[in-house]
């Protein structure tokens, strides 16, 4: 079976969490939506991961589904996106992927996020600034949610049996 883990980051969280993935999934292949355009066709399974920026997907992990869907539909497919604020996930998801790919993927996850924006953008700073801010005030802490990638590796090889 063949593994594709097909994401999108602005800052490497996101990345790492495809190789995180990866590493528990002997011959996964890992594609970097904002330089290729993987064709889904050549796999079995499918995970879809993106980072979250003001509610929104990335724009890449966007168009790999808008231009690939009947294809993912035909696949098995798993979603992950990687956010400040887990507990809006539901929300993300809903707004950004379409319904019928929602209902169909076996296995959806919040990888968590990092504060972390290297390289770093002033802009992303301020930013990550004031989201810190708030989670120092909640006394609340943000980081890869290891627990998740596990799961979804369960998950994706249980589905190739
Ligand atoms: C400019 C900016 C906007 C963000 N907007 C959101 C947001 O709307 N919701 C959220 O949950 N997290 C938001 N975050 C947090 C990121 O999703 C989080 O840092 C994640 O780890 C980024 O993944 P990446 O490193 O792959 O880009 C934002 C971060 C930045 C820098």
């Amino acid at each position: 079976m063949r593994i594709l883990i097909a994401y999108a980051s602005n800052n490497s969280t996101t990345e790492m969490c495809a190789k995180m993935l990866a590493d528990k999934l002997p011959g996964a292949e890992t594609v970097n939506l904002t330089r290729s355009k993987p064709d889904p066709k050549d796999y079995d399974v499918v995970v879809i991961g993106s980072c979250i920026r003001f509610n929104n997907i990335h724009q890449s992990t966007l168009d790999f589904i808008k231009d690939n869907v009947d294809v993912l539909m035909k696949k098995k497919t798993a979603i992950y996106i990687c956010c400040g604020f887990p507990e809006k996930v539901n929300q993300y998801l809903l707004h950004n992927f379409p319904k019928k790919l929602l209902d169909k993927s076996f296995s959806i996850q919040c990888f968590g996020g990092r504060f972390k924006t290297k390289p770093y953008k002033l802009f992303d700073l301020l930013i990550m600034k004031m989201v810190k801010k708030t989670f120092r005030q909640d006394n609340r802490m943000l980081e890869i949610d290891t627990e998740s990638i596990n799961r979804m590796a369960d998950d994706i090889l249980e589905n190739m049996v």
